[in-house]
């Protein structure tokens, strides 16, 4: 795959060690709705190293009045593509309880892929906020695509997209549709099956973080 200024591929080897139990097809719902978090935890602290509105803030520690550098309140906002990228909000909360939560609703159509929209709800002030749009899977790049297309129409202008697994179709095409929106992906995997599956993959990654097949 061509590279794209816009894009990490973080290839760490405690994320790919969290990766391979993800993808076994024997890792259980419970098993696999904690690994979601712990992965995406480690990302967003990659992700969020540089450009985040920081302020200033007086500590009394027990010796002397320091100045200390902090993140901005309310200045975050998590936005999960429903349903997989809902799995990846409590990582994110971890590390920053306060941050407002939106949801983009898509599914993908079985028959031509295309990503269809039926929910959205963002927090009042989006457009002002770093805005971590998150989804596992990034297969044929539509549904993220359209995702930062809304957020963009909303007027929010600082996004970062994160996903878990990477298929190289989906980001070019992320990255090429997008150039303003930078792309943090843990691992690129081969390629897209007929259906649209990313390979190796894990499958589909809603059906497995709810138990619903
Ligand atoms: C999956 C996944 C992404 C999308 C990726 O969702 O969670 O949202 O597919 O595919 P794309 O890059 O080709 O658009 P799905 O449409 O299966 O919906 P679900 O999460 O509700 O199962
Ligand atoms: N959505 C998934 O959940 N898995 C894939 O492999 C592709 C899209």
């Amino acid at each position: 795959m061509k590279q794209y200024e816009n894009v990490v591929i973080f290839n760490h080897p405690l994320i790919n060690h969290k990766i391979a139990i993800l993808r076994d097809e024997k890792t259980s719902t419970k098993e696999f709705r904690e690994l979601i978090e712990e992965i995406t935890m480690l990302m967003t602290y990659e992700c969020l190293r540089e450009g985040v509105p920081t302020s200033k803030k007086q500590v009394q520690t027990p010796l002397e009045l320091c100045e200390q550098t902090v993140v901005e309140d309310n200045s975050i906002a998590i936005v999960p593509i429903l349903r997989a990228g809902l799995g990846m909000v409590s990582g994110i909360q971890a590390l920053f309880p306060s941050a407002r939560v939106g949801h983009i609703g898509m599914y993908r159509d079985e028959e031509t892929l295309e990503p269809k929209e039926y929910y959205c709800k963002l927090p009042d002030g989006i457009e002002n906020k770093l805005v971590l749009l998150v989804d596992p899977m990034l297969a044929t790049g539509g549904s993220a695509c359209d995702a930062i297309s809304l957020l963009k129409k909303k007027g929010c202008t600082n996004i970062r997209f994160m996903a878990i697994i990477g298929a190289p179709e989906g980001v070019s095409k992320v990255a090429q549709a997008h150039p303003d929106v930078n792309v943090y992906v843990s691992t690129l995997d081969r390629q897209l099956n007929e259906n649209g599956y990313i390979l190796p993959g894990l499958g589909d990654a809603g059906d497995r973080l709810f138990g619903t097949k």
